[in-house]
C-alpha cells in the first residue's frame, strides 16, 4: 500500500512538472512515422500507441492520456456512454465543406406527397445501398427511414420471432409496407441467408434495374452531367425515385448534398416537383432558396463532425496550444512536429480542416444539438444476455454493448457478471439471465452433456493457436507400453475430468477398440479402463459427463498430490490445489513415478516439462492409430493427435428460439469490430486484449467465427464437430441403437 500511494504522488508530481508535453494517444491507423515525427524539435507532444481508439478513449479515462481524435460515432459513443466527462475542444472537418453537419440524411418525395410516413405504405423505396466503404452511414443511420415508416423495428403481436434473425423479422415488415423499391447491398453478413431474403423478398430489388443481383443499381442513368457522377448510389437513387414517382407514393433516402448536387445541376426542372419528408411528417417543397443552402430544410439524421478530444484535466491547456500550433486550422506545412500532429488528430484524411469551439465541451453538449441516440425501448427481439465472469469482462461487455447500440446492431445486448464458468452455464441452461458465451473448447463435453448447450459459432483461430491434444506415456515403460490396450489397468494423468483431452481419449479408444461404443456413460468407461490417476474434478457435481451415472469416478482421483493436506472438499479439486491440474499439472503427473500416461493440449508443453523437471526424450507419444510415434520428444504430427480442434466455441441453449438471432449477432459484431471490419465506424477490436487484459470475452486467439458445421471447410472446426458424433448418438438416437443413453439398464 505505502509503495502504491508514493508511485501515486510520483506520477502527479511529474503530470505537473511536464505540463506543456502533451500525450497523444493514436491507433494503429495512424502511420509510425507521423508518430515519430511528433517528438522533432522542441515539441510539445509525445506519442502514444494504442491497440484502439476505445482504448485510447480507456487510457484518457484514467489520465494516462491527454488527447485523442475520434470520429463521429465514436464521439456520439461518449456523448451516450461517459457524457460529462472528456471534453471536446475541437471538430475535424473538411475544407470542402465547413457546414455545421459531416452529413445530411433527408427522405425526398413528390411534392404533392400527403399523410407523412404512413402515406409512403405501398410505394416504392430508393435506397443508397447497405455496403458502401465510403459512406459512413452505420445501419442505425441507414434504416432511420425504414424504422420511421414501416416500424420495422417493433414487431406485431403476433410475429414469429423462431428460428429467425433480426433482419428477416426486418425484411419481412419492409417488404409488406413498400410494393417495391431498391436496397442494394449487404442485408445479412450470412451468405446464405443474404441469398435467401433477397430470393424471398425480391419486391425490395425490383427496381435495381436489370441483373443487378440487388448488389447495386444498374438502372440507366442517361447521359452524364459535368459536377454530378452517375456512379454515385445517391445520385442512382434519386434517379430511381424520379423514374418511378408517378403513380404510387415513392421515396429516396439520401444525403442532402446529392440532393442539391441532383436538383440544381442534373435536374433542375424537376426540382419544384420534389419534397423533403421531415420526421413530423410534413413536407418542404425543393426550391432554389433552400437547393442553395448547404444545411437541408429538415434532416431524419445530422451526424456530428469527427472529433479532438481531451481530458478534463488538460482540455484548456490544450485548446489554448492548438490555436498557436495551427493557427487557422488548416495543417501546417513543413514536416515540423505541429504538422505531424495536425496529421494524428485528425483522422488522416488531406483535406482536414480543424474547427476549435470556443472552449471545451462535454461530448454529450456538443452532440446533443445534432443527433441524439434514444435510450433502449422495446425491440422485435428481446436483449440477449451475454455471460462475463469476470469485472474487466463486463467492462469490456458493456462497451460492446453500448458500442453496438450506438451502430444500430440488432437485438440488442445486455451483460450480466458470474464468478466462474459454470455459474454461466448454469444460468444459461436455465434461462436466468444468461443467454450465451465464448466457451474454450475444453468445456465443450460439459457444456452438451451436463448444461445441455450447443454451439451457435465456433471460434477460428490462427493455426498456431488450435488446441492439439495428445497421449504421452515413458520412454522407459516402451516394451511394456506400446499400444492402447497396454493402458489397461494403469495409471493415468488428465488436466481436467470431462475436458477436451478427457474426451479425445474416449473418442480414441472407441476406435481403437479399447472402449465399448454401447458405453455412454463415460465416467464408467475411463474409470473402468484405468485402475486410478488424477482426473481433477472427476468427483465433482459440475463435471459429471455422465448426468444419471451411478458410477464413483474416485477412482480417477487416486494419484492427485496436493499443496498442503486437503480438506475432504478440496479433494480431487480443479483449482491450484491440486498440483496435478491442467495441462501443466499433467505433465507434472506424469513426471510422478505411480502414473503412466498423460492426455494433454500440447501447446506450452516445453515449459510444462521444464517445471516438472522432465526432458523432452523421456517421454514418446501414442499415436490416434493406436501406435507409438517413431521417435520420442515432443514433435508430434498432426495425424498422431487424437485431437486437432478449434480452442472456443460461442453457446447457447441447444433448442433456443432465438439461437439464429444470435448467430445473426455473432455475425454482425465480427462484420463491425472483428478483424475483417474494413472501415469501422467505431473502433473497438472485439477480438483483441481490452485494455490491455487478455482474453475477455473472446480469448486473444480468436480470429473470426465460423459455423458448426460437419462440412466446415476450417479443418479444426471440422474435427471439433466429430468429436461430438458418439456423444450426440448418445443423447438423441432412439433407443435399442447400438449406443443407448441408460446403461445402467442393462446391468
Ligand atoms: C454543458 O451544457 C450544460 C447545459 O447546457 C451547461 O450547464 C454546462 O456548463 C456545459 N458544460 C460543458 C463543459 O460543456
Amino acid at each position: 500500500m505505502v509503495k502504491a500511494s508514493y508511485l501515486f504522488i510520483v506520477a502527479i508530481y511529474l503530470g505537473l512538472a511536464s505540463a506543456q508535453t502533451f500525450r497523444v494517444c493514436v491507433p494503429p491507423s495512424v502511420p509510425k512515422s507521423v508518430c515519430e515525427g511528433l517528438a522533432k524539435d522542441n515539441s510539445n507532444a509525445v506519442c502514444q500507441e494504442a491497440t484502439s481508439s476505445l482504448e485510447c478513449a480507456l487510457k484518457m479515462s484514467t489520465f494516462q492520456s491527454d488527447i485523442s481524435y475520434f470520429s463521429p460515432e465514436e464521439t456520439i459513443l461518449f456523448g451516450f456512454h461517459q457524457p460529462n466527462w472528456f471534453r471536446v475542444v475541437a471538430t475535424v472537418r473538411d475544407t470542402a465543406k465547413l457546414d455545421p453537419y459531416s452529413f445530411e440524411a433527408v427522405a425526398v418525395v413528390p411534392v404533392g406527397h400527403t399523410d407523412g410516413f404512413e402515406g409512403l405504405r405501398g410505394g416504392v423505396y430508393c435506397h443508397p445501398g447497405f455496403d458502401q466503404a465510403d459512406v459512413k452511414w452505420s445501419p442505425r443511420v441507414r434504416k432511420t427511414l425504414e424504422n420511421l415508416a414501416a416500424r420495422t423495428d417493433h414487431c406485431e403481436v403476433n410475429t414469429d420471432t423462431t428460428g429467425k434473425t433480426s433482419e428477416e423479422i426486418e425484411i419481412d415488415t419492409l417488404s409488406q409496407f413498400f410494393s417495391a423499391g431498391c436496397r442494394p447491398g449487404t442485408w445479412s453478413y450470412s451468405d446464405a441467408e443474404d441469398a435467401d431474403l433477397k430470393n424471398r423478398y425480391s419486391n425490395l430489388c425490383s427496381r435495381c434495374g436489370p441483373n443487378s443481383d440487388c448488389s447495386r443499381y444498374t438502372i440507366d442513368m442517361g447521359s452524364s452531367v459535368s459536377g454530378v457522377n452517375n456512379d454515385i448510389r445517391h445520385i442512382q437513387a434519386l434517379e430511381c425515385l424520379r423514374t418511378n414517382s408517378q403513380n404510387t407514393p415513392a421515396v429516396a433516402y439520401v444525403a442532402w448534398d446529392y440532393v442539391r448536387e441532383y436538383f440544381t445541376l442534373r435536374n433542375p426542372q424537376q426540382a419544384s416537383s420534389f419534397a423533403v419528408l421531415c420526421s413530423n411528417g410534413l413536407t418542404v417543397p425543393l426550391n432554389a432558396t433552400n437547393l442553395a443552402d448547404s444545411i437541408s430544410p429538415c434532416a431524419l439524421v445530422r451526424q456530428p463532425w469527427a472529433t479532438i478530444i481531451a481530458s478534463p484535466n488538460v482540455a484548456s491547456n490544450v485548446l489554448n496550444n492548438m490555436r498557436t500550433w495551427w493557427p487557422n486550422g488548416s495543417k501546417p506545412s513543413g514536416d515540423t512536429w505541429q504538422a505531424n500532429l495536425f496529421t494524428a488528430l485528425t483522422g488522416g484524411t488531406s483535406s482536414a480542416q480543424v474547427v476549435f469551439e470556443n472552449f471545451p465541451v462535454f461530448p454529450i453538449n456538443y452532440t446533443r444539438g445534432i443527433r441524439v441516440i434514444p435510450e433502449r425501448r422495446e425491440t422485435c427481439i428481446t436483449p440477449r444476455n451475454w455471460c462475463t465472469t469476470s469485472a474487466d469482462e463486463l467492462v469490456k461487455c458493456f462497451w460492446v454493448r453500448q458500442a453496438s447500440h450506438i451502430l444500430g446492431l440488432q437485438p440488442p445486448i445486455t451483460c450480466v457478471r458470474k464468478n466462474n464458468v459454470f455459474e454461466c452455464l448454469n444460468d444459461i441452461r436455465n434461462s436466468n439471465a444468461a443467454d450465451f458465451m465464448s466457451l474454450d473448447s475444453n468445456y465443450g463435453y460439459l457444456a452438451r452433456v451436463l448444461y445441455g448447450l450447443g454451439p451457435v459459432k465456433l471460434v477460428q483461430n490462427a493455426a498456431a493457436d488450435t488446441a492439439k491434444i495428445a497421449a504421452f506415456v515413458k520412454e522407459s515403460a516402451i516394451g511394456t507400453i506400446s499400444n492402447f490396450e497396454q493402458l489397461r489397468g494403469k495409471k493415468a494423468c488428465f488436466p481436467e475430468f470431462g475436458g477436451l483431452a478427457n474426451m479425445a481419449f474416449v473418442r480414441t479408444g472407441q476406435e481403437v477398440g479399447v472402449l465399448s461404443t454401447a458405453q455412454c456413460d463415460y465416467a464408467r468407461a475411463i474409470g473402468e479402463f484405468f485402475s486410478g490417476g488424477c482426473a481433477p474434478g472427476a468427483t465433482d457435481s459440475s463435471h459429471a459427463i455422465g448426468a444419471n451415472s451411478t458410477f464413483d469416478a474416485s477412482v480417477l482421483c487416486s494419484t492427485c498430490k496436493y499443496t498442503t493436506t486437503p480438506a475432504s472438499n478440496q479433494v480431487c479439486s480443479f483449482d491450484d490445489i491440486n498440483l496435478y491440474v491442467g495441462n501443466k499439472g499433467a505433465v507434472a503427473c506424469l513426471a510422478d513415478a505411480e502414473n503412466d500416461v498423460a492426455f494433454l493440449d500440447i501447446r506450452d508443453i516445453s515449459s510444462n516439462l521444464a517445471a516438472a523437471g522432465l526432458q523432452a526424450n523421456q517421454i514418446r507419444a501414442l499415436c490416434r492409430n493406436n501406435q507409438l510415434a517413431a521417435t520420442a520428444g515432443i514433435n508430434v504430427d498432426n495425424s498422431c493427435l487424437l485431437a486437432h480442434v478449434v480452442d472456443a466455441e460461442v453457446v447457447t441453449r441447444r433448442s433456443d428460439p432465438m439461437l439464429t438471432a444470435v448467430r445473426g449477432l455473432l455475425e454482425k459484431l465480427d462484420a463491425f469490430f472483428g478483424y475483417t471490419a474494413a472501415n469501422q465506424l467505431i473502433n473497438l477490436e472485439i477480438f483483441s486484449p481490452f485494455n490491455t487484459k487478455s482474453d475477455l470475452l473472446f480469448k486473444d486467439s480468436a480470429i473470426g467465427f465460423t459455423d458448426p458445421s460437419p462440412v466446415s471447410a476450417h479443418e479444426p472446426a471440422k474435427n471439433y464437430m466429430e468429436l461430438f458424433d458418439h456423444l450426440d448418438k448418445c443423447t438423441y438416437s432412439a433407443s435399442g441403437a447400438t449406443a443407448v443413453s441408460s446403461p445402467k439398464s442393462l446391468i
